[in-house]
């Protein structure tokens, strides 16, 4: 029987969140350790199925509207309005996490669509749709989840200019946790749209820019402290800009005190997952304190040759 099949991956931001929306530069890393499947088989109806949801696709609820319009646009742009397809996805990336979940869905999904119609898919011609998505998602998307969710390398990102490969030499761990809330991107991008009225804090993105412009320097002097202390910083600023939590601040307190060279949140934030930058001889002990601490999961990602 006919049928497409579209992948994606996880991301992680590890430096420019909520800045890269203000046109400040980005780091970002795909995350093949987390992913998402998407099947397309002829159906009797457009349906689908997630582990939220079984059922027609024009009634999924709200938490799926992102995903909703990436089908719909995809189908759209196939000519096949009309389809009648079921839609199987099937994803490790935790949900709401920072990880780029709803990013990484519309990816796959889109990717699947137009595979079951054997239709060519231009990178350009998939990041328009997932932005589409993504904008339902997160409201003002600077890309950088869509980019990140379909590409295999390390990128420096800035919204609306061409993305360029990261040089990196850095030989460090990152080690990611995640602390079991859901984050909330939607609120933390709008509540920092709100705050972006004031001097005070347009002055903290333009920190977060300038900090990450440091950092891709020592992901090529491979200066790890330095990296981690960035790093730090931009906690702070991300912090004043109300876009962390109690557990993200704990989290990254547990970490620097286990010897980590730096932490931050990674994604959106208000929840989600925490990143730190360990020696690779330090990083089992982080990881371990972390998940001490109330980790509902933890990962380790060697930095070497990202
Ligand atoms: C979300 O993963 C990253 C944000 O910077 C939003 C965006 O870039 O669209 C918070």
């Amino acid at each position: 029987m006919k049928s497409g099949r579209g992948t994606a991956h996880g991301k992680i931001i590890l430096m420019g969140e909520h800045a890269v929306v203000y046109q400040k530069p980005s780091i970002a890393l795909p995350f093949f350790d987390a992913g998402v499947t998407t099947t397309v088989k002829q159906s009797a109806y457009l349906d689908l199925s997630c582990d939220f949801y079984q059922g027609l696709v024009t009634e999924m609820p709200e938490l799926l509207n992102s995903v909703k319009a990436a089908i719909q646009t995809s189908l759209q742009e196939l000519g096949h309005e009309d389809a009648t397809l079921h839609i199987d996805i099937e994803s490790t990336i935790p949900i709401e996490r920072g990880m780029g979940s709803s990013a990484a869905v519309a990816v796959a999904t889109t990717r699947a669509l137009f595979d079951y119609y054997q239709q060519p898919l231009s990178q350009e011609q998939l990041l328009a749709i997932v932005n589409i998505a993504e904008t339902i998602a997160h409201g003002n998307p600077s890309g950088l989840d869509a980019l990140m969710t379909s590409s295999n390398q390390a990128y420096r990102y800035v919204k609306g200019q061409p993305f360029t490969p990261i040089q990196s030499n850095l030989e460090a761990t990152l080690v990611i946790a995640d602390t079991g809330k859901t984050g909330q991107t939607k609120e933390a991008v709008s509540a920092v749209k709100e705050l972006m009225l004031q001097s005070q804090y347009q002055a903290k993105i333009q920190q977060l820019g300038q900090l990450t412009i440091e950092a891709e320097q020592c992901l090529i002097t491979n200066s790890a402290p330095k990296l981690g202390q960035l790093m730090t910083e931009a906690q702070q600023l991300l912090t004043d800009l109300t876009v962390s939590s109690p557990e993200l601040n704990q989290l990254t307190e547990v970490a620097l005190k286990t010897g980590a060279y730096g932490a931050k949140l990674t994604g959106g934030g208000r929840g989600g997952c925490m990143i730190a930058l360990c020696s690779d001889e330090q990083a089992e002990s982080v990881n371990q304190s972390l998940q001490q601490a109330g980790a509902v999961q933890t990962w380790m990602l060697p930095m070497k040759g990202i």
